[in-house]
């Protein structure tokens, strides 16, 4: 078969000298789901940016049926219909579904170019209804789910007649239960001839979506497969080159002492909503809490009250036996250690080097990272601290003194992750700890977060993935409505029956 797209010898190196793309030959055909897949730090985002216009290249050929292009920039791309949805969904949220959909393509009406509403509805619920999009147009984006705001992403290209669309790592920020759909609807608009590029970690999801899948390590391309004549194992051998393990390592352990407590914690909106309603859990020393639940029941307002970053309307928190419901944030941190969910907006300091990132909350509390009664810092223990670091998370970068954005997104958790689990803290706490890493990281950062068990650390870790959840948790509680619904021990639930729970908020027959 023809391919419709084909990258031939592409190589991009990003200033100075990170050869993030390395002489990749690769196509794609018409009509078909071909999946990207590579440890973190591969080129995956780098060569699918290069194809979209966004990111120049060094040197290489783009061909589209045929014929050399040279996008210049993601305009070019789209008007020879190649669109491409990034992780960081970028709509307006007061705005319509519609109003975003049409946003910089609206058709206009009349001599004097105003924008015909109308029709701009109907051109939208056209598109809906063509592809099963199961959406409302006059919706208001900040009221939609963030699968819905997704297929609004995927709407505005369909919208503007894209015949490729990319999709990096799309499944990464929807609950388990909305991936079939999306699914579903990919699956339909690679039927009418739609060629779907789709970049993700999870393996059993690139198995049962692609067509073709093509793995990268370090740059370069390491094969194209088809999907059917692969497994997972093979992938992952592939991708990280060695065995994964995908089973529990989590042997039996006895838990300790009362760790963390939460006694009847409440949020209440000014409208008298209850963002948390009424929580109380605990978490012991050497035991391992998972939080099960469709996102937006209430996590987020937990973890920022935990963090101090909101004030609960009632009740208590501590840590180890120490009120902590009035603390400042600095004071909290020296008690716990924490992974934001969202690593570029709180976890770190993007435009900060990568060294001050990896000391940082480290330098305030450990003496040997300053000299001169703390005046300064003490570089040579800062370096020391960075490469070591590094070197046990493998965080791959070019040098400590670029900056944080530089790491690619796998890269960036692996820094944050490392940090925090180095901290000497009695409670861990943990929103997402693993999304956007690549199967080796996955099953590394499980083995550390074991080990913190094995410690005798108390640890809450918060996840939408909830094979991640029975791989690691002793104990899995399902938030709902911002109430705890269930309290489970992991050894006798099943992913089914808190599956259950996260949809339903109680068990139905
Ligand atoms: N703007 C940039 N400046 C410098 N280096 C960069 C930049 N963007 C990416 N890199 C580097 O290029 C390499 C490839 O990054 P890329 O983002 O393409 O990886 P990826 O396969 O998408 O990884 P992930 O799974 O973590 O998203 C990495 O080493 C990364 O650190
Ligand atoms: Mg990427």
């Amino acid at each position: 078969m023809d391919d419709f797209i084909s990258l031939e010898h592409i190589v991009k190196v990003y200033p100075p000298n990170v050869l993030a793309v390395d002489n990749v030959s690769v196509g794609f055909r018409k009509g078909e789901i071909h999946s990207i897949i590579g440890e973190n730090g591969a080129g995956k985002s780098t060569l699918m940016k290069i194809l979209y216009g966004l990111v120049p290249f060094d040197s290489g050929t783009v061909r589209l049926n045929g014929n050399a292009v040279h996008f210049k920039k993601p305009a070019d791309a789209i008007a020879m219909g190649i669109g491409m949805v990034h992780q960081e969904i970028e709509l307006i949220s007061q705005y319509k579904v519609w109003q975003n959909v049409v946003l910089g393509a609206e058709p206009i009406r009349g001599s004097a170019g105003k924008l015909d509403v109308k029709q701009a509805i109907e051109l939208v619920r056209a598109k809906v209804d063509e592809f099963q999009f199961n959406i409302d147009p006059e919706a208001i984006v900040d009221r939609i789910s963030v699968a819905a705001r997704q297929k609004v992403e995927i709407l505005k290209l369909l919208y503007r007649n894209v015949s490729v669309l990319i999709l990096d790592e799309p499944t990464s920020v929807l609950a388990p239960q909305e991936i079939p759909q999306l699914f579903s609807e990919l699956k339909r608009l690679r039927d009418k001839g739609t060629t779907i590029l789709f970049i993700s970690h999870r393996l059993d999801e690139v198995l049962e979506l692609s067509d073709r899948i093509t793995v990268m390590r370090k740059g370069k391309k390491i094969a194209t497969v088809a999907a059917a004549e692969t497994s997972k194992a093979e992938l992952a051998q592939m991708m990280v080159g060695r065995q994964v393990i995908f089973t529990s390592k989590r042997a039996p352990h006895e838990s300790g002492s009362k760790m963390f407590e939460t006694k009847n914690l409440n949020l209440v909106r000014r409208d008298g909503l209850k963002l948390l309603d009424d929580i109380s859990f605990s978490v012991h020393a050497g035991e391992i809490v998972g939080i099960a639940g469709v996102e937006g029941n209430g996590q987020f307002e937990l973890v920022n009250c935990i963090m101090g970053l909101t004030e609960p309307s009632g009740g208590h928190i501590e840590v180890g036996n120490k009120e902590i419901t009035r603390l400042t944030i600095l004071e909290r941190r020296k008690l716990i250690s924490f992974v934001p969910q969202d690593r570029a907006k709180m976890g770190a300091s993007i435009p900060a080097s990568i060294l001050d990132n990896a000391i940082m909350t480290h330098h305030r509390l450990n003496p040997d990272f300053s000299k001169w009664r703390g005046l300064v810092l003490n570089y040579r223990t800062a370096r020391t601290f960075v490469e070591s670091l590094a070197e046990r998370f493998s965080v791959q970068m070019a040098s400590y003194q670029n900056p944080f954005r530089s790491l690619s997104g796998g890269n960036q958790q692996k820094a944050i992750l490392g940090r925090e689990l180095l901290l000497p803290t009695p409670f861990f706490l943990m929103d997402q700890p693993t999304r956007g890493l690549d199967v080796g990281s996955i099953e590394y950062v499980h083995d550390q977060i074991l080990s913190m068990r094995q410690e005798n650390r108390a640890i809450l870790v918060i996840s939408a993935d909830l094979e991640e959840l029975f791989l690691i948790a002793d104990r899995i509680l399902v938030m709902h409505r911002g109430r705890i619904v269930a309290d489970l021990v992991t050894d006798q639930t099943s992913i089914e029956e808190v599956g259950r729970y996260m949809l339903e908020g109680k068990l139905t027959a």
